[in-house]
């Protein structure tokens, strides 16, 4: 068969998915099944405050680089994720971070980390999930620590450090909610458009938008309409478009796996065929690549126990109808 990754070249995409080191180093077929379908490799944790800043003076890059190396080795994009995120932060952030230290500490991290990577990184996620409608802002801005230490221009702020830090990597803000024109009614997409406007307007280094694309499988589908214009409106600012980390959630679906793999190859192909009509997007990364290794059977799992499936490969690595259904989608 031939590979994703070839598949979505043949189209100018490129296809990857994310990957945690014990995994790849514990798992030959699953490494064997990444080297196949891959052309690029971002880290699912092991990019996080929490992963590589044990202390507020201290980095740890053993595992991130050995993932960096790994990519590098086969020929495979690396993509770094996140810089800038209110989740994943250390322990000790709670008790060493205020507003006195937090621009220094957010500085700090992000020209370390770009430079240590500098030159070596297709893109960056440099914030990720800064907008919250339910927060009750009129910006729509997520209250995080980092807002609330340094106020809304730390994204700018983020973005700018890392431009200066590594001149050649792709700059993306990264969020979920934006694949359903009924999530929040619509507002979700509505703040980060503005929010994409804004630093736009202002010159801000940013480059493109990254689409989680974490697809429930139990809402039936999607509105093309309102999503082809939704991505028309990204580009339309000069914006590439990343999705950067698709999955379907199979919490709800049905006990039968062969009917449950149906439905949820479905929404692959469904949810693919509209976002790939805009030429403004560039890849296409699976959160994972394997049921064997998944967030959803920890943060959604289903209440028969039985295992979740939202990766292109079941648990052995044999082909679901995930895989052909993005296949044909390339
Ligand atoms: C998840 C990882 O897959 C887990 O391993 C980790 O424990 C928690 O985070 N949106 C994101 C990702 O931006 O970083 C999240 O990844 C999934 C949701």
């Amino acid at each position: 068969k031939k590979s994703l990754k070839a598949r979505a070249a043949a189209k100018g995409l490129i296809y990857g998915a994310a990957a945690v080191k014990d995994y790849l180093v514990s798992n030959t077929n699953l490494k064997t099944s990444f080297v196949r379908e891959c052309n690029m490799l971002v880290p699912d944790y092991q990019l996080k405050w929490d992963s590589i800043r044990p202390h507020p003076k201290k980095f740890d890059f053993t595992k991130s680089d050995w993932l960096a190396q790994f990519a590098q080795r086969h020929g495979m994009f690396f993509r770094g994720h996140t810089l800038v995120w209110h989740q994943a932060l250390p322990v000790w952030f709670k008790e060493v971070a205020n507003r006195k230290n937090a621009e220094s500490l957010l500085l700090e991290h992000i020209t370390t980390v770009t430079k240590h990577y500098g030159g070596k990184i297709h893109s960056w996620d440099v914030v990720n999930e800064a907008i919250e409608i339910d927060d009750g802002r009129t910006d729509g801005l997520r209250k995080t620590p980092w807002l609330e230490f340094l106020g809304a221009d730390y994204i700018e702020l983020a973005f700018r450090t890392a431009a200066a830090c590594d001149p050649k990597a792709m700059l993306v803000y990264n969020d979920y909610g934006l694949e359903y024109d009924s999530y929040q009614d619509g507002a979700k997409r509505t703040a980060v458009l503005k929010l994409l406007e804004r630093l736009k307007s202002r010159g801000t280094p940013i480059h493109a938008l990254g689409i989680q694309s974490h697809l429930m499988g139990h809402i039936p589908g999607f509105n093309a309409k309102k999503l082809r214009s939704f991505l028309a409106d990204v580009a339309s600012l000069g914006l590439k478009i990343l999705i950067t980390e698709l999955d379907v959630v199979d919490q709800e679906l049905t006990s039968d796996p062969i009917a449950r793999d149906r439905i949820i190859a479905g929404l692959y192909e469904d949810y693919l065929n509209i976002v790939l009509d805009e030429r403004a997007v560039i890849a296409v990364l699976t959160w994972g690549l394997s049921d064997k290794y998944t967030w959803v059977s920890s943060f959604y799992p289903r209440s028969d126990k039985s295992p979740v499936r939202p990766l292109p490969l079941d648990s052995n690595m044999k082909y679901k109808l995930a895989w052909n259904a993005i296949a044909r989608a390339f």
